[in-house]
């Protein structure tokens, strides 16, 4: 695996499956955008645990879900037996046969070398093949990250702004890339999805030990544990009502035809 193009997280799938099924709740409505047919070879980018390549094969179509994390691609494999699925890195990947569609949801704000990702999933297509993604556009958690750069700042860590392991570009900027590499965008979508954390109190905790890790990855324990204090501090006004937490997302959707 190629840890380059995507910062290492210490992905828990237990506490994946049961604390952040959001993930792919939200995205089964993704799938309408696909609109898998019977007999349609497509990938799921970025699959995790796999419950949306098992949602796109339910349509009949043959899918392959791929993701870098050999963590997730071990817990798919026993989820849905049935599927294939493989370790690879989103920036680097072959497929056997050209394929009818790419399916990718939340993992491309993951990959900062977005243009070869891009790259990766043009050759990977037929012409005529589309390219439907959502992930964290301009904008996404925007509170929590700055958050966390204020917690980090605070306890004289240099440059914490070099620790954001995210990217979130506008419209413009990633259909500007995609029109770079040989796709007409046909649909874009940028929008505010604010979005409720499991785990009550503990819910930006957990979101961020899951999802921030690469913030907190030098710090001892007693840090780690003071920075996520001062981002509640920080976050309490804004994110938290009643007793529960909501993160400050912005998806990005689009779709893309290879010309
Ligand atoms: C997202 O889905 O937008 C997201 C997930 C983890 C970290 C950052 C963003």
């Amino acid at each position: 695996m190629n840890n380059i193009s995507i910062p290492t997280n210490n992905w828990n799938t237990a506490l994946y499956e049961d604390k952040h099924a959001f993930v792919w709740r939200y995205g089964e409505d993704l799938l309408t955008l696909l609109n898998p047919q019977p007999g349609e070879d497509i990938l799921d980018l970025g699959c995790g645990t796999g419950q949306l390549t098992e949602k796109i094969a339910n349509s009949g179509a043959v899918v392959r879900g791929i993701d870098y994390a050999a963590e997730m691609i071990e817990k798919a494999r026993q989820n849905y037996p049935q599927l294939r699925f493989d370790v690879a890195d989103a920036t680097n990947f072959q497929v056997e046969q050209p394929l009818d569609a790419v399916f990718s949801n939340a993992v491309l704000h993951w990959v900062k070398p977005a243009a070869d990702a891009i790259a990766c999933v043009h050759q990977a297509l037929k012409p005529g093949g589309r390219f439907v993604a959502e992930f964290g556009g301009k904008g996404n958690v925007q509170a929590i990250a700055t958050a966390l750069e204020n917690a980090l700042d605070a306890i004289a860590i240099p440059e914490p702004q070099a620790l954001n392991p995210w990217y979130f570009p506008s419209i413009g900027e990633y259909a500007t890339l995609l029109e770079q590499q040989g796709f007409d965008v046909i649909h874009s979508n940028l929008f505010s999805r604010p979005t409720p954390l499991a785990g009550e109190e503990a819910g930006i905790a957990n979101w961020i030990q899951m999802f921030a890790s690469p913030f907190l990855v030098e710090l001892s324990a007693e840090q780690q544990k003071q920075v996520i204090r001062a981002v509640e501090e920080q976050l309490k006004p804004t994110l938290y009502r009643q007793g529960n937490w909501t993160a400050d997302y912005r998806r990005i959707r689009i779709v893309a035809i290879k010309l």
